[in-house]
């Protein structure tokens, strides 16, 4: 079985490409999708927004209804050339390759960044750099929202392990028959506001059935 890395997160998502957006597809999740894209469309409305862990473009699409401008990165060429055959209108987004972890090579003017089902596979280890790295494109009082699963029991894929961070694990299967070792978190409120600290002000959190989503506004020093 694949061991989780950061690299192995990237090569898993890679392989499972073509087969991702099935994941949009749960019955029991219906509502609760369409309740995250009735939020987060009219959020990012007129925002030159960054989207960081992109994928194949599925919130991409969601945003650049009203966003002015979507800048959606990832650090996968097999998801984002699904993502760019999005039907997306022209001129509104830009898809390119990029790491989550280092942003300070992106440049542009943005107002709000956004990641869905990302913070979940960031390594507890390494949010400060993510952070770091996503704060640094932005300008103080910038808009950030984060959409992620929450546990379910019996509904989401089961835990299997965890390891001297408190990084939970699963086991996914892709449709080729290979099993990945994932790393996939679930942290509450409290641990998402810890990890910001005196970085972010107006922090908001909700719960949905399935999904949690988060608000912050940057706060730089001046
Ligand atoms: C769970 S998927 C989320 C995709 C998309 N945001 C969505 O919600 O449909 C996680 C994504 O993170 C990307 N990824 C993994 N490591 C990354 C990294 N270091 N920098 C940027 N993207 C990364 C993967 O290629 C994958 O597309």
């Amino acid at each position: 079985m694949a061991m989780s890395n950061g690299h192995e997160i990237a090569r898993y998502y890679a392989m499972r490409a073509r087969e991702y957006e099935r994941v949009y597809e749960k019955p029991e999740r219906q509502n609760d999708l369409a309740r995250l894209k009735e939020i987060v469309g009219p959020l990012l409305a007129s925002h030159v927004v960054l989207e960081v862990a992109c994928g194949t473009g599925f919130w991409t699409q969601v945003i650049s209804e009203k966003a002015t401008f979507v800048t959606a990165l990832d650090v996968s060429d097999e998801v984002l050339d699904i993502a760019r055959q999005k039907p997306i209108t022209e001129g509104k987004v830009e898809f390119k390759k990029a790491d989550a972890f280092r942003l300070s090579q992106i440049t542009g003017q943005y107002t709000a960044a956004f990641a869905a089902f990302w913070w979940s596979h960031i390594p507890k280890e390494s949010v400060t750099s993510f952070l770091q790295s996503l704060h640094h494109p932005l300008t103080s009082g910038s808009l950030v929202a984060f959409v992620d699963n929450r546990y379910i029991p019996g509904n989401s894929t089961p835990i299997t392990d965890c390891d001297k961070f408190g990084n939970t694990y699963q086991t996914r299967r892709l449709s080729d028959g290979t099993e990945h070792r994932i790393i996939k978190n679930y942290p509450s409120k409290t641990e998402l506001q810890l990890n910001l600290g005196a970085q972010a002000e107006s922090f908001q959190f909700q719960e949905l059935q399935y999904y949690w989503y988060a608000t912050y506004r940057v706060k730089k020093e001046a």
